[in-house]
């Protein structure tokens, strides 16, 4: 029986610390400048070769798995068929995910699963980085979030989320993750946006100077005040029980708080892990959120485990 390799990969959740939603283009997104930084919730993922000729098999495993699916419809099975194209290779692959990073919570979960097949492909496929097809540029191909995965860090996001360029940063963040009930759309979340906001100009759209600011300079006072996501009051409208769990968050400590993404998750910066304990323990008790996880950021992106 031959012996087939297999990679191991570890790719972390991502948060936007900053969402500018500017104009819908003709291609249907929106233009975006967001500052986006990775936290210390990961998705595992093993990559081998099958070596039978049978193609892709996917499984799910984990902490939550629920609605997740285990075929093409998941954007790591496409990232794989993407990969073996631009290898020359047939995609006869295992693949398996154990997932950390909560499911269609608007933490690029599903992103960051397509970044680890392609991380683990170019290990696979070429491990002295030879053949480099821009992993960058498949990740664009697959979804918004994909690149900055693959990136990990903090880093600045432009276009529809894909051009992204590492931010200088110093010191850790420490983060509060409350997990709603239910799941929001975000096709349907940007709808929202545009229906609240009307017919009206929108403005392109800009990353605040004091969140870069307060990277670099670690200031987690400074960037609790400075956080910010346009589309939260679209998650918000649709998800009315976010505004009582975001106004939890100053009661019991946090320095700032936002909703992920196009949520349903609400994140709290706190100021160290003593605080996060203490707010950690009122979300759990407020009834308002199914699930509370503590995490740190930034973190490296997807990256092959020894
Ligand atoms: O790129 P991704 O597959 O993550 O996008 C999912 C959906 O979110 C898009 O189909 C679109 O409705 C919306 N979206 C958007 N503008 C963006 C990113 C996403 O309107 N910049």
């Amino acid at each position: 029986m031959m012996s087939h390799s297999v990679v191991s990969v570890r790719v972390p959740a991502k948060l936007n610390l900053d969402l500018s939603v500017g104009p819908v283009r003709p291609d249907g997104f929106h233009e975006l400048a967001t500052v986006y930084q990775a936290l210390s919730l990961f998705d595992e993922l093993e990559v081998s070769e099958r070596g039978d000729g049978r193609g892709l098999r996917l499984s799910v495993g984990g902490r939550e798995t629920a609605g997740v699916p285990t075929g093409p419809d998941n954007l790591a099975w496409r990232a794989a068929e993407l990969a073996a194209e631009a290898y020359g290779r047939v995609p006869d692959l295992s693949i398996t995910i154990d997932k950390g990073i909560p499911v269609a919570g608007g933490m690029a979960g599903g992103s960051a699963d397509a970044a680890g097949v392609l991380r683990a492909c170019a290990q696979l496929w070429d491990p002295s980085g030879e053949a480099e097809p821009e992993l960058g540029d498949l990740a664009a191909r697959l979804g918004s979030d994909v690149p900055f995965a693959l990136l990990g860090g903090t880093a600045v996001g432009s276009g529809r989320g894909e051009t992204v360029t590492s931010a200088m940063g110093s010191g850790k963040f420490h983060w509060v993750l409350a997990l709603s009930e239910g799941q929001l759309s975000t096709p349907a979340v940007y709808r929202k946006l545009d229906e609240i906001r009307g017919s009206g100009a929108t403005p392109r759209p800009a990353v605040r100077p004091e969140v870069l600011l307060a990277v670099r300079s670690g200031d987690a006072h400074a960037l609790g005040r400075a956080l910010r996501n346009d589309l939260q009051p679209a998650a918000c409208s649709l998800m009315p029980v976010l505004e009582m769990l975001l106004a939890l968050g100053p009661e019991h400590g946090a320095l700032g708080a936002l909703v992920s993404g196009s949520g349903p998750t609400c994140a709290f910066l706190v100021a160290d892990q003593d605080s996060a304990l203490e707010l950690a323990v009122a979300l759990s008790a407020s009834g308002l959120c199914r699930a509370v996880r503590r995490a740190v950021g930034p973190v490296p992106g997807a990256s092959v485990v020894d």
